[in-house]
């Protein structure tokens, strides 16, 4: 089953589409009984896990964001989220994950990656865990994403997401964080985003990309995460 804008906005509670801004601002509130974070429904980083102002900016620990409706347990494990016949651009990222303070790799966390596809919509279970997957960070705490652009999609009229790639860490060490990596340049990063209670304005997730030599694109994160 594909999912698409009417799950998002079924997810955010909206019906017909015709979402305001101030209903928008729901998209990563709607976490119940949750942490209470709205930007991260999924009980992850969330406020406690502000840098403090004299963080090193290299290092600061990485912060929640909405997990959003679309997550699925049971990915493969695989750091080719896009297969080769994948429409779109491709995008290679190198992910480095390390502990706080950046002295340790986080080894052995599992990192679950998620993402739409060029047109925005997300595919589920039923379709092969397209443009889903898990890796195991290794003991560098580095590894390669091969993958596409995903699009941006529409929460609702003249209201849109900023592209992004949804990323979860879950070690028995670490405090877990649900989190979302954007790319500079995107026109709705904010404070133009739909989500007006996403994180899309941390610096720290926001990443260059540029020419592969390829035809593609490739960039480049880091993640910190704090201990338990
Ligand atoms: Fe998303």
């Amino acid at each position: 089953m594909d999912l698409d804008r009417r799950d998002l906005l079924r997810w955010l509670g909206v019906a017909g589409g015709g979402a305001a801004a101030a209903t928008l601002g729901a998209c990563g509130g709607s976490s119940g009984g949750g942490a209470g974070d709205a930007r991260d429904p999924d009980g992850g980083a969330g406020p406690d896990a502000a840098p403090g102002p004299d963080a090193d900016p290299a290092c600061r620990p990485t912060t929640g964001d909405a997990q959003g409706p679309f997550f699925e347990d049971g990915a493969p494990m695989r750091t080719a989220i896009a297969g080769e016949a994948e429409p779109g651009t491709r995008l290679t990222i190198d992910v480095e994950v390390l502990a706080e303070g950046c002295a340790a790799a986080a080894a052995g966390v599992l990192v679950d990656i998620w993402q739409a596809d060029r047109d925005g919509a997300y595919h589920g279970a039923g379709k092969d865990y397209r443009l889903r997957g898990q890796v195991v960070a290794p003991a560098d705490g580095r590894f390669t994403l091969e993958t596409i652009r995903p699009g941006n999609y529409a929460l609702g009229v003249d209201a849109w997401r900023p592209a992004h790639i949804h990323f979860m860490f879950a070690h028995p060490d670490y405090a877990p964080v649900t989190t979302q990596l954007y790319f500079a340049g995107d026109p709705y990063l904010p404070p133009n985003d739909g989500c007006t209670t996403c994180g899309s304005d941390d610096p720290d997730r926001i990443i260059a990309l540029v020419d592969d030599g390829a035809g593609g694109l490739r960039g480049e994160v880091r993640f910190v995460l704090r201990p338990r």
